[in-house]
């Protein structure tokens, strides 16, 4: 029998393309090319399925042009590169990467919120400079983690994660807001109480988001949120570009309306606001929350394994419509 061909847009890990090349015949792309939606198009022609990345936008111009597609598994948690409704309205399935990379993102929002309050990057940029000469009593003196306040914008299951290390390893009050609240045993189990998104803005001592991106989340921290926090507070941002305006932030992280942020996503990525390059109370990494060799591996498998049981057993692991 003939194997289905499927299309893997991004370089992928040798073994999971060896993997993937058992059960399809496979078009990849390990010179990891970023094609444009129109090659993307013309790569994806007799295609039964597609791995994909958030690089890859999938909407519904690409799917009336690609009407072989019947699966794109997303190697990510964060699907917002896919028009949902316009994959189903053209019977294509989409799958995602949930459960797999929840603790190592939960780790990596607990670093950046650590290094930013405790200005590692701004400190060590100051080191590397040889500009340190003597010790001094305020030199780098940062804002604490333990016994502060977290707040946490969305809190799904890398929101609880966190907030489970910040109550029971480091003695935080765990504040959260969601557009719905948890029940009683889980918000006992994270430590956490749900409060007003106003009361988060005003009482956090240092404000992670981890709400997944949709139109409504579009610019949740502007200029009006940051001006309602602590300008001792912390801003960290794992979840999306676009949840933060970056020009607002820039702005507040100049004139000190907050104390500092850390960032792992932009609006425009892989662009960088430019005013963020040059304000020095910001963290700034590439969009690396989940990448662990483990857990990167674990997610390219999920969406390897969405593919076979989709398109050779009809069943979809992790289902997104
Ligand atoms: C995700 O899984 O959504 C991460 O942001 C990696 O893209």
């Amino acid at each position: 029998m003939k194997k289905p061909a499927i299309l893997v847009a991004r370089a992928v890990f040798p073994e999971v393309l060896a993997h993937l090349q058992q059960h399809f015949e496979v078009t990849a792309n390990q010179d990891d090319v970023l094609w444009t939606p129109a090659q993307l198009i013309e790569h994806l022609q007799g295609k039964q399925g597609a791995f994909t990345t958030g690089s890859q936008r999938i909407d519904a111009a690409l799917l009336a042009a690609c009407p072989a597609l019947k699966i794109c598994a997303n190697m990510a948690v964060g699907y917002n590169n896919f028009d949902v409704p316009a994959m189903t309205a053209a019977g294509v399935k989409a799958t995602n990467t949930p459960d797999v990379l929840t603790e190592t993102t939960a780790d990596f929002g607990f670093a950046l919120m650590m290094a930013t309050a405790r200005r590692m990057a701004e400190s060590e940029h100051f080191l590397r400079a040889g500009l340190w000469t003597s010790w001094r009593y305020d030199m780098f003196a940062g804002s604490d983690i333990h016994g502060s306040t977290l707040g946490i914008l969305g809190m799904g299951r890398i929101g609880q994660a966190i907030a489970k290390r910040a109550a029971h390893g480091f003695g935080m009050k765990v504040i959260y807001h969601n557009r719905s609240r948890l029940d009683a045993a889980l918000e006992a189990a994270c430590g956490a109480s749900y409060v007003s998104k106003q009361d988060l803005l005003q009482h956090s001592d240092h404000l992670l988001l981890v709400l997944p991106y949709s139109p409504e989340a579009h610019h949740a921290i502007g200029a009006a949120e940051l001006a309602q926090m602590k300008p001792t507070a912390t801003l960290v941002n794992i979840a999306r570009g676009g949840i933060v305006d970056d020009a607002a932030l820039a702005q507040a992280l100049k004139n000190h309306v907050i104390a500092a942020a850390g960032l792992d996503v932009y609006e425009g990525e892989p662009a960088v606001h430019p005013d963020l390059l040059t304000v020095p109370n910001v963290v700034l990494t590439p969009h690396i929350a989940s990448a662990t060799t483990p857990t990167r591996l674990a997610m390219a498998q999920l969406a390897a394994d969405n593919l076979v049981g989709f398109l050779l057993h009809g069943k979809a692991l992790t289902p997104l419509n």
